[in-house]
């Protein structure tokens, strides 16, 4: 009886750590687990209008920055992470953490 008892507990131990663990969207390291951020579509869009719009224009059409409209043909989503993140010839480094640049990426080249 008390055997089982800890069993129990110590079973529920685990699966509390397993949650915790994929909860902390610490930024390094837990690349794939953007969808665990909301995973709703739209926050790839809303982090491009706040942080990329005044640039590359609302519409992507461009503006200051080139059009990224056909960035996906040019880039796949590690290297767009790379650019946001490195900045690119006259474009500066963006201040953006690990896994909203790589939910911008994402929605960037499905565009
Ligand atoms: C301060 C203005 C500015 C902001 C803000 C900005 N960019 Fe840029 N971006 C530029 C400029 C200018 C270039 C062209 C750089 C060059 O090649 O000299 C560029 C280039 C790029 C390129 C490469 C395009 C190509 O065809 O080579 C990508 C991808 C890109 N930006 C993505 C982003 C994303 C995503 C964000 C938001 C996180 C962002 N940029 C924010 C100015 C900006």
């Amino acid at each position: 009886m008390k055997k089982k008892l800890l069993t129990a507990i110590f079973g529920g131990m685990l699966v509390l750590a397993a949650c915790g663990g994929g909860d902390d969207g610490g930024g390094d390291g837990g690349g794939e687990e953007s969808a665990s951020g909301g995973g709703d579509t739209g926050a790839g869009e809303e982090l491009y209008q706040q942080n990329c719009a005044s640039c590359h224009g609302g519409d992507l059409s461009g503006g200051a920055g080139p059009s990224l409209e056909n960035v996906g043909d040019d880039y796949d989503a590690s290297e767009i992470v790379d650019i946001i993140q490195n900045g690119k010839g006259s474009m500066p480094a963006q201040n953006v953490e690990q896994g909203d640049a790589e939910e911008i990426a994402d929605w960037l080249v499905q565009q």
